[in-house]
């Protein structure tokens, strides 16, 4: 079975918390327990992971780029901040989901640039919790195909 990383990146533990009006009440680990109930359905192992740490999650990116079938990522501020990130994501072959909670378009315009995004097949935002689950469904489909990651070639 294809094993899914899902990386989520600083304060993403706080969430439930974390200003609900912008994150939901929906707690981490709530999430965690969705994505892996919902990753069976679709035939999908989940290696579900948090961090406050840059050096981690590029890390963790490495790590995907080795073992996992594809790589879902909520970056979170380092989203907007971190071309150590970029380069990690860089070096996967397989395909990546961008996910925020929010509608980082419709906030600050500082977030409203991602280094992750130009790497990603797709970017699900603004559905709260609900948005992993979604991703979930888009790898699974991403994942039929024979060249999932075609149109990132071109970066
Ligand atoms: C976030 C959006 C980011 O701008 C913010 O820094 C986060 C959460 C989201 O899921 O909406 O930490 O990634």
């Amino acid at each position: 079975m294809c094993v899914i990383f899902i990386l989520n990146g600083p304060n993403l533990n706080m969430l439930g918390t974390r200003q609900p009006s912008l994150y939901g009440y929906e707690t981490i680990a709530a999430i965690e327990k969705e994505c892996h109930s919902h990753a069976a359905v679709l035939d999908l192992i989940v290696d579900f992971r948090q961090s406050n740490c840059e050096g981690e999650l590029v890390s963790w990116i490495q790590e995907a780029s080795r073992k996992a079938s594809g790589l879902i990522i909520n970056a979170g501020a380092y989203t907007h901040t971190s071309v150590a990130l970029l380069d990690a994501l860089l070096l996967c072959t397989q395909p990546i989901i961008e996910v925020h909670l929010s509608n980082i378009h419709a906030r600050e315009a500082f977030r409203q640039h991602s280094y992750v995004t130009p790497t990603a097949s797709g970017l699900i935002a603004g559905l709260g919790g609900y948005g992993y689950r979604l991703a979930l469904t888009a790898m699974g489909e991403l994942l039929k195909k024979k060249n999932p990651v075609e149109s990132r070639e071109k970066i």
